[in-house]
């Protein structure tokens, strides 16, 4: 018995009968793996090392003028492939050995108390199907190129793995519901949209910044506010479109320091508190 593959009725793939075959054989290799295993290749195909080949090229590109220093300095360490889709096994060997982190394959979507929790461990979830071709710059969900390109980059450096697993050490502390939604919150402004100045300019951190090829044109576009937790945690966010408001950490070393201390320091008390004050 297995999950049927859902695409919503907006999905680029959603009509096209091939593609949905296509990333339920894929899932199917997440949902079959089993920690501690050996991580099994996927076949993937001309097409699909095609658009990895275009998407890794362009985005290397913008990188170069928009990344902040320590995600460099990670991907010239983790060096992927260009000409072909990485194989998680291959990209979770060499993260390891870099940093100690574990890739691990899921088939999609994790519960999201998973896949914190799991960072916790060092161990990042990511899915390995490839965004339709009909639109290679655009996903409305992470596949492998955001998980790579985006996560495995920046998991490379230690600086951002030890943040990772801070963050995972923090989700396990939100007991709540709402405490863990306004930790996702902040981790979305930070790990997933957040940008820092760096040489007197704005600069990306974010794996989601860092994996859309189109947002990392229009990100220096977007309201650039002040590093806030409170604002952070409680301010809405629609994943489906360019981030209107970004938080700048004022320095990379801030970054480290201020989100350290946030996620060292966060849980139920932290979070009840905090709320309480903004509320008083
Ligand atoms: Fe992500």
């Amino acid at each position: 018995m297995r999950a049927t593959l859902e695409l919503p009725a907006d999905h680029p793939g959603f009509s096209d009968p091939a593609y949905r075959r296509r990333r339920q054989a894929i899932a199917d290799v997440g949902a079959a793996y089993r920690p501690g295993a050996t991580i099994p290749d996927v076949e993937y195909t001309a097409e699909e090392d095609e658009l990895w080949k275009v998407v890794s090229g362009q985005l290397a590109a913008k990188h170069r003028r928009l990344a902040c220093g320590e995600y460099l300095a990670g991907a010239a360490r983790l060096v992927l492939p260009t000409e072909r889709v990485p194989q998680l096994g291959e990209v979770n060997q060499r993260v390891y050995e870099l940093t100690g982190f574990h890739i691990r394959p899921v088939p999609g979507l994790v519960p999201v108390r998973d896949f914190y929790g799991s960072l916790a461990e060092r161990t990042f979830m990511s899915t390995q199907y490839v965004r339709h071709h009909s639109v290679p710059f655009y996903t409305p969900e992470p596949d492998i190129v955001h998980e790579i390109i985006g996560h495995a980059n920046m998991l490379a450096s230690q600086v951002f793995a030890q943040l990772y697993q801070a963050a995972g050490r923090a989700s396990l502390r939100a007991t709540s519901d709402e405490a863990l939604e306004f930790f996702s919150k902040v981790f979305w402004f930070t790990l997933e949209f957040g940008v820092v100045r760096e040489g007197g300019e704005v600069k990306a951190y974010g794996a989601g910044l860092l994996s859309s090829y189109g947002e990392l044109d229009a990100f220096r576009q977007a309201e650039i506010r002040a590093w806030d937790l409170m604002e952070m945690g409680t301010r809405p966010y629609d994943i489906t479109r360019y981030q209107p408001v970004l938080f700048e950490a004022p320095s990379f070393d801030e970054l480290v320091c201020r989100l350290g201390s946030f996620f060292a320091d966060y849980d139920e008390h932290w979070y009840r508190s905090q709320m309480g004050r903004g509320a008083a």
